[in-house]
């Protein structure tokens, strides 16, 4: 390890990547494995390097909060819009149908619900639960700076071994304390130890600030989490300024299943992650969709049926 006395601040985080990539469309990642790469494409378009993933996995910890009361009605009309699905095993064999074609991102860990430590977590999906789900990556929460740290990154060290050996990516999710900063020099720790120990991307929030040495110096691709639900013209200038400054995508839940017209925002917001739409376009998009109340949708929402139905 080295000296602790000789911790310099880092600034050099210019120029493009030259890491290995073997013509993978993801950075850092066309050395994994053929059936890693098939899960990691799943996710993340070949043809824009970028994800829309829609997240509603808020229940593992919260139960029931505002717009997933029920998710046969709030989630699965949106389902088809999305890249891929982020969510609990609970969800996904109770609502999601198999028929689904969105990748799916499988909750991983959990534990403590809102009522106490949060970082007290573990792992809560065995690797043959998750081969038989037939999921696309894992998602577990890493707490740095938190009061059980180093077991959420040992419990991420495991899910990498186990994952690699599946073929199955991780997403380490940066769980931010409320006790915490949250600047670029913060999400630059907390994005860089998660890859550095395996993780195949990256979930963190966008920081006004110096954005892009967060992902600039995070090997693997990131991801924004949406956040705590702000005006739709707010939340589509955060994704645009996230994927200007080099975010692969989005993972978004309440600022898309708690707006006034999800299906127009998750639209708009494909717009900005995979068409290059301005925010002001995709606003202009998000008004005239959700004023016509008829959003287009990349498959008919009608095709799906809740699971078990
Ligand atoms: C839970 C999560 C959520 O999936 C994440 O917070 C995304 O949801 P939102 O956009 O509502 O913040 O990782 O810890």
């Amino acid at each position: 390890m080295p000296d602790l006395d000789d911790l310099r601040e880092a600034s050099d985080f210019t120029g493009s990547s030259a890491g290995a990539n073997g013509g993978f469309h993801l950075k850092g990642l066309g050395g994994q494995d053929w059936g890693m790469r098939s899960r990691l494409s799943r996710i993340f378009r070949p043809d824009t390097g970028k994800t829309v993933m829609l997240a509603f996995d808020h229940g593992y910890f919260q139960g029931p909060t505002s717009g997933l009361e029920r998710l046969d009605r709030s989630i699965l009309p949106l389902a088809p819009s999305a890249d891929a699905l982020m969510l609990t095993r609970g969800a996904l064999r109770t609502t999601i149908p198999a028929s689904n074609p969105a990748g799916i991102v499988l909750r991983a860990s959990g534990g403590p619900s809102v009522l106490k430590e949060l970082s007290d977590e573990q792992l809560t999906l065995s690797i043959d639960e998750a081969v038989r789900l037939d999921a696309s990556a894992l998602a577990i929460q890493v707490f740095i700076g938190g009061e059980h740290e180093t077991r959420s990154v040992a419990n991420m060290s495991t899910l990498v071994d186990q994952g690699q050996a599946a073929g199955i990516p991780v997403l380490a999710v940066t769980a931010v304390g409320r006790e915490m900063v949250r600047d670029a020099r913060y999400f630059r720790l907390a994005t860089r130890i998660p890859a550095e120990l395996g993780a195949q991307f990256v979930k963190t929030y966008f920081v006004e600030e110096g954005f892009e040495t967060v992902t600039a110096s995070c090997p693997v691709p990131i991801i924004i989490a949406g956040g705590k639900k702000v005006p739709e013209k707010e939340a589509l200038e955060v994704a645009y300024k996230a994927i200007d400054q080099g975010a692969a995508g989005v993972d978004m839940g309440r600022n898309i299943f708690q707006s006034e017209s999800p299906l127009a925002m998750i639209t708009a917001v494909r717009s900005v992650v995979h068409d290059g739409f301005t925010a002001a376009e995709a606003y202009e998009q998000f008004l005239d969709l959700a004023a016509s109340s008829s959003a287009p949708a990349s498959a008919s929402a009608s095709a799906l049926e809740p699971a078990g139905v």
